[in-house]
């Protein structure tokens, strides 16, 4: 069967995640998450000591950062598993800087297409549709109330552990919106050809069926055309 390429972008929070892992298990393809190689690399600066704003300091570090997606949603930086450390607030609270320096995109997105050379994958990010895989056969744009993404995330958080209060989620949803959007380079936007797909009023199982359905559906115009 021909290769083909799901790309989910969308906001914080907006379930791309677990949507996208549900529907990776279903199809058998490759479930890459991007978001985790941002927050990797944010981990290691952190772990450095290094200022997140500080541009010049973060993109210096790019020739030392290896970052690998393995099997089981496991993140490795230079070998180490940080699956969980990255998912941490002060992870959280920086990414947004690191995802918008060029250089630091340049290189990740290299991994993440030549990831996506070798098997059908579904990838979920900012820029998937816009930037990384603009030749995706399908392309979504998952969207949720900021309310809603704030408290599926606390909610998330909450269950591994995490410690977190709800306000502080929600104004780190917000300012993330903001920074992914007004950045220079691939901002958060929908690609021209995306489907939208507002998922505020639908819980996970509806979301996963409905992303099947416009797969299914792009995958017969393709046939058709
Ligand atoms: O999806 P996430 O919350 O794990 O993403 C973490 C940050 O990385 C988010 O603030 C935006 C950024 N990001 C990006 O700019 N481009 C991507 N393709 C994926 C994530």
């Amino acid at each position: 069967m021909k290769k083909i390429a799901v790309a989910i972008d969308g906001p914080a929070a907006a379930g791309k995640s677990t949507v996208a892992k549900r529907v990776a298990e279903i199809l058998n393809f490759t479930y890459i998450d991007t978001g985790a190689m941002y927050r990797a690399f944010t981990w290691y600066c952190l772990e450095k000591g290094l200022d997140c704003q500080d541009e010049k300091a973060c993109v210096a570090v790019i020739p030392e950062v290896k970052i690998e997606l393995k099997p089981g949603h496991i993140v490795l930086c230079n070998g180490q598993d940080v699956s969980k450390e990255i998912r941490l607030p002060r992870v959280s609270q920086n990414v947004s800087y690191i995802a918008s320096y060029k250089d630091i995109r340049l290189a990740l997105v290299e991994l993440q297409r030549a990831m996506a050379e070798t098997s059908s994958v579904i990838m979920d990010g900012r820029d998937i549709g816009t930037y990384v895989l603009p030749n995706a056969e399908v392309k979504i744009f998952q969207i949720a109330s900021v309310e809603t993404r704030a408290i599926r995330r606390y909610d998330e958080n909450i269950s591994k552990g995490i410690p977190c209060t709800l306000e502080e989620i929600e104004e780190d949803v917000r300012r993330r919106d903001y920074i992914d959007s007004h950045r220079d380079f691939a901002p958060l936007k929908p690609a021209a050809d995306s489907v939208l797909l507002d998922t505020s009023f639908m819980n996970v199982d509806e979301v996963v069926n409905e992303v099947l359905k416009i797969i299914e559906q792009k995958m017969k115009e393709k046939v058709n055309a």
